[in-house]
């Protein structure tokens, strides 16, 4: 019955450095804080009738307990894993963990920048990446999530 469905559960994670968004190098990353992204995803969540957790951290291990702790409780996943994207395979391997809809997210185009931020470890198993869209980005991601069958 349709007053039975429970609203999907997307959880959005944000690695390492993205704490500092505002002040960090905003020729890549523009000038919004990470908390005006989150209550910008906040207010789009519920407009779409989404229920969202958002998640950051330095720390590779912290996004792994958080990603393994979301196992079973979430329907879809956005996640930037900031300079993780490009090193870990203990992030790569909690997302396949969780085998839900997942969207990569980058506020920069990291296939135009240097080579080594051209490799991530998390597009191959990902079902789409968003990179080069600045903060719309997650919007668009969130769009996209509510819109899939789960
Ligand atoms: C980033 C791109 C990464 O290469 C970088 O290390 C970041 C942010 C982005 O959103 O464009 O921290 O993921």
């Amino acid at each position: 019955m349709a007053d039975n469905i429970q609203p999907k559960h997307i959880l959005v994670v944000h690695g390492p450095n993205l704490n500092m968004l505002g002040r960090r190098e905003p020729e890549h990353y523009g000038n919004l804080t990470l908390a005006e992204i989150d209550r910008t995803l906040s207010t789009k969540a519920a407009a779409l009738g989404l229920h969202i957790s958002t998640f950051q951290s330095n720390h590779e291990g912290e996004i792994v307990e958080t990603l393994q702790g979301a196992v079973g409780r979430i329907q879809g996943l956005i996640i930037n894993p900031a300079a993780y994207t490009h090193t870990s395979v203990a992030i790569r391997d909690a997302v396949l963990l969780l085998a839900v809809p997942t969207i990569e997210v980058h506020l920069s185009n990291i296939h135009k920048r240097e080579a080594f931020r051209q490799r991530s470890f998390i597009a191959d198993i990902a079902t789409a990446q968003i990179s080069g869209l600045g903060a719309s980005g997650y919007v668009f991601a969130l769009e996209a999530l509510a819109r899939l069958d789960t």
